[in-house]
């Protein structure tokens, strides 16, 4: 069932609490939104990633990623980048504002390191090559092979989101509805 929520507060409350059902709940629609970035040159990039935590009180939402992947050199360069939400359940497209930070090191980053590293998925952050790496031709795969030796270190580390601003856009046979919001603002847009 839809739920169809009038207030703008109650709406606004009502996305944070998918954004943190989404952090739990792997099979949640929201779970796995696209990153876009802009490349060195300014271009766009873009990328699926795995919702991890949300504070909804900091507004912060929270990934996990390699240290050295492209994507965590091109926020290091420029935080902007916007995350985007679509749920068919809600039938709900957040499009979210974000300042990010990579979080490399620090008590944070050990905690959950020690959580992740008995993981399958800890594998992704011991490999010896970068993500992105090109694999010479030839020897594609004795460096594919090599990418699976573990290297000594980790480069498991967080990417931290500060949403500036969301645009959210509900489409329904009654009519869309769409609004711009910000941590004091609430503006209906067309949708
Ligand atoms: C379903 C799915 C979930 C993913 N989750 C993450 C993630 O949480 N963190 C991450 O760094 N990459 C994740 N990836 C891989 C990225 O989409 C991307 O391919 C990789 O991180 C390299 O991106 P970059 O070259 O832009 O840094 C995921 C891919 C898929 C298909």
């Amino acid at each position: 069932m839809k739920i169809h929520l009038q207030k703008p507060e109650d709406i606004r409350s009502q996305i944070w609490k998918e954004l943190g059902r989404a952090s739990l709940d792997r099979h949640h629609e929201w779970r796995t939104p696209v990153l876009a970035s802009a490349d060195a040159d300014g271009l766009p990039d873009a990328r699926t990633v795995v919702l991890r935590q949300v504070d909804a009180l900091a507004g912060q939402l929270t990934f996990y990623t390699d240290s050295r992947s492209p994507k965590a050199a091109q926020l290091q360069a420029k935080a902007s980048a916007m995350l985007v939400f679509w749920s068919a359940r809600l039938s709900w497209q957040l499009r979210v504002r974000v300042a990010c930070s990579v979080i490399t090191s620090g008590p944070e980053v050990d905690t959950l390191w020690q959580g992740v590293k008995h993981l399958a998925a800890a594998g992704d952050y011991l490999a010896p090559l970068p993500p992105g790496t090109v694999l010479s031709p030839g020897s594609g795969m004795a460096d594919a092979d090599k990418a699976n030796e573990p290297a000594p270190t980790h480069s498991f580390s967080l990417l931290r989101a500060q949403v500036q601003r969301m645009d959210w856009l509900e489409l329904s046979r009654e009519g869309h509805r769409r609004a711009q919001l910000s941590a004091n603002d609430w503006v209906w847009l067309t949708p």
